[in-house]
């Protein structure tokens, strides 16, 4: 039987929380670096009574992201993408940074632009941080939005000597990825199809955890005690906020990014988490 199919790359805890919110009577295909963590979800969510087969694949391979599209195909239409995959500061060098968070999140809102289907609806995720670093200049900003994916990982913004530390290029990946939606979005929106952004604040998942216990550690945990909200968010938060961009109700939403972190941006400019000077 042919049936819509979502694509959710990430088998973390945001994208499944999300996938259990949109993903009911429809294929999802979950596609994760780990094929444990794949398998991980697959099963949870197969034992709920949703329809998932996990694969492996590689978000920062153009051709494993082909292959994750012509798999998802072969159960029917594309009419979600859930991009919830990524790797943060603490856990890959910069390059590695720079080639799945900002290039394979691009390549993949690229791919599957070209298929998803009318009426169809995607979601990434990019993060808080991204807001905290300065403004760009509008030519870089534009840089980071339509320069062909095959050119990102080589302008001059992102060449090592420009790249302080792994967080400088998490950052940078992250506002890339909120203004690669807004340039995707004219092209999604040509096949009916709408594609936002959600930029989360710390989170409880593997990938914050590791944060906490790695050297920005201390950073975090003032982070979170700190902002309006005093606690970090669940990915459950998250999906609440995916369901109203995927659903019938976000119908006007499309090319926007969406914070979510409990404050804490605002505290970081306005409130107690702002820097020394
Ligand atoms: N947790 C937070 O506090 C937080 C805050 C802001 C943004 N985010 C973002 O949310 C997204 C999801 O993270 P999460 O917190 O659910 O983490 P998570 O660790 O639960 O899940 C991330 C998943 O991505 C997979 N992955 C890593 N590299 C990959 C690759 N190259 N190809 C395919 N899969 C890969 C990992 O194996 C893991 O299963 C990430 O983009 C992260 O930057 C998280």
């Amino acid at each position: 039987m042919n049936k819509d199919v979502v694509i959710l790359t990430g088998a973390g805890q945001i994208g499944m929380a999300i996938a259990r919110r949109v993903g009911f009577g429809k294929k999802i295909v979950v596609g994760d670096k780990s094929m444990k963590n794949a398998e991980a979800v697959a099963k949870i969510m197969n034992d709920a009574g949703f329809d998932v087969t996990p694969m492996e694949m590689d978000l920062s391979s153009r051709e494993s992201i082909l292959n994750i599209i012509g798999e998802a195909q072969k159960y029917g239409e594309i009419s979600m993408l859930i991009n919830a995959a990524g790797v943060s500061p603490s856990q890959a060098p910069i390059e590695a940074i720079l080639k799945v968070d900002l290039y394979g999140t691009a390549v993949l809102l690229e791919e599957v632009g070209k298929v998803i289907k009318p009426g169809g609806v995607g979601v990434t995720i990019s993060s808080q941080s991204g807001w905290r670093m300065p403004a760009l200049t509008a030519e870089q900003d534009e840089l980071l939005a339509t320069a062909p994916t095959e050119e990102l990982l080589k302008l001059e913004m992102l060449q090592p000597q420009n790249i302080k530390d792994t967080l400088h290029a998490y950052q940078m990946a992250k506002r890339c990825n909120e203004k690669r939606v807004m340039a995707e979005s004219v092209k999604w929106g040509e096949r009916g199809a709408r594609l936002n952004d959600i930029a989360p604040g710390i989170i409880v998942t593997p990938l914050a955890i590791d944060e906490f216990n790695g050297p920005r550690g201390d950073f975090y945990k003032n982070m979170f005690a700190k902002c309006p909200a005093g606690r970090p968010g669940t990915a459950d938060e998250v999906a609440n906020v995916a369901e109203l961009l995927m659903s019938p109700a976000g119908a006007f939403i499309t090319g926007s990014t969406i914070l979510i972190d409990g404050g804490a941006t605002a505290s970081y400019f306005y409130g107690p988490l702002r820097p020394e000077k």
